[in-house]
């Protein structure tokens, strides 16, 4: 944790849910409670099908909602496309651009995850950029130089502590039940702190939250969080159950 940031718990629904699963963002809300608030802010970001929806179900509870992907274009003959204005206008405040979903089965590239990260920013919507390794090169010893080149052509230029959230999602974490050791999360999020003080300046990346991701659970979150340049966490599977997502809330709010 970095003391100094109030951490970010943002639920990455993926594409799951149906009109009836809003019961599990109205569920969220309920726990969000005073002692929580103060502590730690939570994002929900549903399929765009129930942005507008969620967003005005989570009215007046403080609990922000994001997209998932965005298109690099305003608007135009892109069809199936969705842009960042739309998000906004749909209620969200957040957008993840590059999750490693998009950039292994849409082969997105990091130019392509920048600019769909600078398309999220121009429609003042903070973008959730997200990097991270595969096996493969994690056993190759190559994760850090990996991540690195991952944030230099990732990450918007000029981007700032209020407009900028960095995820570091392990690919091979994702949904495995496999996660990295403390020493190894630590040693990540260092690196990239100090590689977005290269990009966009050292003040500005002092701010910036670092979220891990990666089979994040009630199980594992307080030992994940409390790990040094964590400033919160991007959920999957865990954040379909209400109780499981606020029981990583409470985790993160410490
Ligand atoms: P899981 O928490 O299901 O491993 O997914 C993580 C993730 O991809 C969040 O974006």
């Amino acid at each position: 944790m970095t003391r100094s940031i109030k951490p970010l718990v943002a639920g990455n629904w993926k594409m799951n849910g149906l009109k009836a699963d809003l019961a599990i963002a109205a569920e969220v809300a309920k726990g969000y409670d005073a002692t929580l608030k103060p502590n730690v802010d939570l994002a929900i970001c549903p399929p765009s099908s129930l942005l507008f929806t969620a967003t005005a179900a989570l009215i007046g509870s403080r609990i922000a909602t994001g997209g998932q992907d965005c298109s690099t274009q305003a608007s135009g003959a892109f069809t199936g496309e969705v842009s960042a204005a739309m998000l906004a206008d749909a209620g969200a405040n957040f957008c993840i651009a590059g999750h490693s979903e998009r950039r292994t089965l849409h082969g997105e590239t990091s130019a392509t995850v920048k600019a769909k990260a600078e398309a999220a920013q121009k429609a003042l919507l903070v973008p959730i950029v997200c990097v991270g390794e595969t096996k493969d090169e994690r056993e190759a010893g190559k994760a850090l130089a990996v991540v690195r080149k991952q944030l230099r052509g990732s990450v918007p230029e000029g981007a700032g502590a209020a407009t900028l959230v960095v995820a570091y999602e392990p690919v091979w974490a994702i949904g495995t039940g496999l996660t990295p050791t403390a020493a190894d999360v630590a040693e990540m999020h260092e690196a990239i702190r100090a590689e977005l003080g290269r990009l966009v300046g050292k003040q500005a990346a002092a701010g910036v939250r670092l979220l891990y991701g990666g089979s994040v659970k009630p199980s594992n979150a307080a030992e994940l969080m409390n790990v040094a340049n964590v400033d919160g966490a991007l959920v999957g599977g865990a954040s379909l159950k209400a109780e499981d997502f606020l029981a990583i809330a409470r985790a993160c709010a410490g």
